[in-house]
């Protein structure tokens, strides 16, 4: 074990040159000098791929995400294509919940849908905590793909509590989050025990992946920008930070991501994140200036400039490679996921511009 400038403490042998913990993108989110900037993309592997459109024609959702040569191969699919720093393991954040015994479906066009949504005391203790042994088609993937990847990191990833919770109380997909506020103001208690059965839930899926060999991780509370700070900090904040915390010693870097977050960078990072995901409303320059110097961040194009002409794209990213110069380390990525009709030509041509970009500003020092 080794013990690096950021007290972080690496994992045997995995920081030897050239290997994954010394890449591009680890190296950025530890904030240490890179060749060039790292990019990947949320949802990089997907839709908009006509590859793997091809593999999901006969396969559901849940079912692909529990066979480890279709992780795998879905996985591997953009790393292939574009060229990115980094890969994400295919998965959902619901995967873990269905683990755990909830009865869950994800259904085409809509999303994840409960059948017995989480409303009292009883429902909570349906949550049942997980081991390996209920993900053991995670485990194998991460192990395959770590082989298949090489000295590519494979990120790993969880949803976060309010995130979570907000799928089991609502049932399904919800703009305003009103079942889960109504919970969370009506029945603190319960709303607590809720949300710290969740984030036992997400910590031991995670730890699941570190085990198998990610490189990162990334806790995606997606939908924590329906909450003031004030409610953030009292509701969701120690959830997430029993998640991220408890991760610590663990030597990998965490990065922590919402949507229309503005208010709640400062609070995201104090969860306990290496590194913040900044979406497209906040430039990364005042992003940094509220999560303070001690984070990277990651971000922020909007993913609706990949809809618009090549000049479009190529000013956005320029101005925020320069916005991302003010932060002690940047991830280059979307401000969200991925969008279906997105020409995966124009994703290769936005890695090949971030490196060609970064890397030249690199060689002058
Ligand atoms: O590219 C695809 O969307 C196809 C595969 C797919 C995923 N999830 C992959 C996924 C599908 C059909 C889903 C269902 C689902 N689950 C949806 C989409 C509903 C739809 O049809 O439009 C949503 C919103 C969920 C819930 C969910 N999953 C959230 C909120 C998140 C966090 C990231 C985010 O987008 O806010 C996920 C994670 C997720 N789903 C990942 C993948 C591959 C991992 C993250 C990543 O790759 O960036």
């Amino acid at each position: 074990m080794t013990t690096d400038t950021t007290g972080t403490v690496a994992r045997d042998g995995d920081s030897r040159p050239g290997g994954p913990a010394d890449s591009p993108f680890i190296r950025a989110c530890r904030r240490r000098p890179v060749p060039h900037t790292p990019v990947w993309f949320m949802r990089q592997a997907g839709r908009s791929l006509p590859e793997y459109r091809e593999i999901r024609a006969s396969v559901p959702m849940l079912e692909s995400c529990r066979r480890p040569e279709l992780v795998t191969e879905i996985t591997l699919q953009p790393v292939r294509r574009h060229g990115v720093d980094a890969a994400i393991l295919f998965s959902d954040i619901v995967v873990p919940v269905a683990a755990a015994g909830i009865d869950l479906d994800i259904v085409p066009g809509t999303g994840p849908v409960v059948a017995e949504p989480i409303r009292t005391a009883a429902d909570v203790e349906r949550i049942r905590p997980i081991t390996r042994d209920d993900v053991p088609y995670v485990d194998e993937a991460v192990r395959q793909l770590v082989v298949e990847l090489g000295d590519t990191p494979l990120i790993g990833f969880a949803g976060a509590p309010f995130t979570l919770a907000s799928y089991l109380v609502e049932g399904g997909p919800s703009r305003t989050h009103a079942k889960t506020k109504a919970l969370m103001y009506g029945d603190p208690e319960l709303w607590h025990a809720l949300c710290a059965r969740l984030a036992e839930v997400t910590l031991a899926f995670l730890r699941v992946q570190i085990e198998a060999g990610v490189s990162a991780v990334q806790l995606f509370d997606s939908w924590a920008g329906a909450l003031s700070e004030a409610d953030y900090r009292r509701f969701v904040l120690p959830h997430s930070t029993a998640v991220l915390s408890g991760l610590a010693g663990a030597g990998v870097p965490r990065i922590h991501f919402g949507v229309g977050t503005a208010e709640l960078l400062g609070a995201m990072g104090e969860a306990g994140a290496d590194v913040v995901g900044v979406d497209w409303r906040t430039p990364l320059d005042v992003a940094t200036g509220r999560i303070g110097p001690d984070k990277a961040v990651q971000g922020n194009l909007d993913p609706c400039v990949l809809l618009a002409p090549w000049p479009v794209v190529e000013a956005e990213v320029r101005r925020i490679l320069e916005q991302g110069r003010a932060a002690p380390g940047h991830v280059f990525n979307l401000g969200h996921g991925v969008l279906p009709e997105t020409d995966p030509e124009v994703l290769t041509r936005v890695v090949a511009l971030v490196h060609e970009l970064s890397s030249r500003r690199a060689d002058q020092g």
